[in-house]
């Protein structure tokens, strides 16, 4: 068994809630921080940190493939958790089987509403007055393993999807790493 606290976040672009998570890092090391685009502003940021980075360009490749080799560099580096921040590639049900019960993932809507994308624009078209985010435990099913945390952000009546994205991204700042530190240590 993995120690838990050794943590690898996957990122795919700019990475700010890979920054939060490595800014209030308690109960847990981020012992590797990877990514399936090679030019993820992201990695700059963390090379720059000095953290181990890791990445291998997804395109072209065939999921599982891909995968197998992800997994193993996620193994070489004794990760116990796998905190998803912004990885935008579907995991193959190979990878979540190998990994059960150890990956997380922030996504920006108050789960089980809005699973997918356009989250924002989706909560806005359906006239709610209560946006969020949601951290969960990844599973096969997209955006529906079980909830661990959620922050709630009210709409304002002038919003559009952009000014509401930065709302909620700085909650997702506050709560993953919140969260993470917790689940660490279960
Ligand atoms: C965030 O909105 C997160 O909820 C979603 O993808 C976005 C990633 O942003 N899963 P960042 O790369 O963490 O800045």
């Amino acid at each position: 068994m993995r120690d838990p606290r050794r943590v690898a976040i996957l990122i795919s672009g700019r990475g700010s809630n890979m920054r939060a998570l490595v800014e209030q890092a308690r109960n847990y090391e981020v012992a590797l921080v990877a990514s399936n685009k090679p030019a993820a502003a992201g990695l700059d940021w963390a090379r720059d940190r000095g953290l181990t980075t890791w990445s291998l360009d997804s395109k072209g490749s065939e999921k599982e493939a891909y995968d197998r080799t992800l997994s193993a560099a996620l193994e070489a580096h004794d990760i116990g958790t796998i905190a998803l921040a912004g990885f935008m590639r579907i995991l193959s049900p190979w990878f979540v089987g190998q990994w059960s019960g150890r990956i997380v993932n922030i996504h920006p809507s108050l789960l089980p509403k809005y699973r997918g994308l356009d989250t924002h624009a989706r909560a806005l078209h359906a006239g709610d007055s209560l946006a969020g985010c949601s951290v969960h435990l990844v599973t096969e099913e997209l955006d529906a393993g079980a909830v661990l945390g959620q922050a709630q952000v009210p709409i304002l009546a002038d919003d559009t999807a952009g000014s509401l994205e930065q709302r909620v991204l700085a909650a997702e700042h506050r709560l993953y790493p919140r969260i993470l530190n917790e689940f660490v240590l279960r």
